[in-house]
């Protein structure tokens, strides 16, 4: 069965308190949706433990916003997937374009990644998505594709019931610019074809493919409509308790 989901990447943003505040907000309104939707936030490292307290005996689940390529040891700054896990913590993002871009985020970290995350019994949103030059030289598909198959071509089918795939168009993150929603589904549905040439129909149907970008409760509704979009995984709107939870009655 396909899940629907609609997470908050809550990036750099809010101190701890801030967060916690942001939290009980979130965790209060959720109560009144609906049972097949699963909500998600992705607060700062630093604000895990404290959040996962505050959404206690709430229907939110807590993920991180990354995970280490090592298993422990000596690599400073670094955060693993164990420990994340041991929160608990129920979910990563692995692959943000902001990770790809400033953090020299490759394909092949990405396995190493999403590896130590299950194996920490840690769900995964991995995410995909073309830069506007890209986009300009027609060239989506072909990005889109080759970061599915660079990743997700080295797991099971098995592994796959515990993935997410989050497809955000890079021209479309914080510049409110959204994807239309006619854009964002042949993408999606893209997607899914690529995912069942390699896994099969029944695998492809159960994927949770999530759109990101200038998602808004003004556009949620729209793009979560098409037959591919499964939710959606908000930036800016997240901070806001109220648009997160407008996003999230938007199926
Ligand atoms: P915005 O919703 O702020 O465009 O960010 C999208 C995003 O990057 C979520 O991971």
């Amino acid at each position: 069965m396909r899940k629907y989901i609609v997470a908050g990447n809550w990036k750099m943003n809010t101190t701890v308190p801030e967060g916690v505040a942001l939290a009980k907000e979130v965790a209060e309104k959720a109560a009144s949706l609906p049972s097949n939707v699963e909500l998600i936030v992705a607060p700062p490292f630093t604000h895990l433990s404290a959040v996962g307290q505050a959404l206690k005996g709430s229907k939110v689940l807590l993920s991180a916003q990354n995970c280490a390529d090592q298993e422990k040891g000596a690599y400073t700054g670094e955060v693993a997937a164990a420990m994340l896990a041991s929160i608990p913590c129920q979910y990563t993002i692995l692959g943000h374009s902001e990770r790809r871009q400033y953090y020299g985020e490759t394909d092949e970290k990405l396995v190493v990644k999403t590896r130590l995350a299950l194996d920490n019994a840690l769900k995964v949103i991995l995410c995909v998505g073309e830069n506007l030059k890209e986009r300009e030289a027609g060239k989506h598909f072909d990005i889109v594709s080759a970061q599915i198959e660079n990743v997700l071509f080295h797991f099971s089918a098995e592994d796959l019931k515990n993935i997410v795939i989050a497809y955000e168009p890079v021209w479309a993150i914080g510049t409110g610019k959204t994807a239309t929603a006619a854009q964002a589904e042949e993408i999606h549905a893209h997607i899914r074809s690529v995912i069942a040439g390699r896994f099969g129909l029944d695998v492809a149907e159960d994927m949770t493919i999530l759109y990101g970008g200038s998602c808004k409760p003004s556009n949620a509704k729209e793009l979560f409509a098409e037959k591919d979009i499964d939710g959606g995984l908000i930036g800016g709107a997240s901070l806001k308790a109220d648009d997160f939870l407008a996003i999230a009655s938007s199926f």
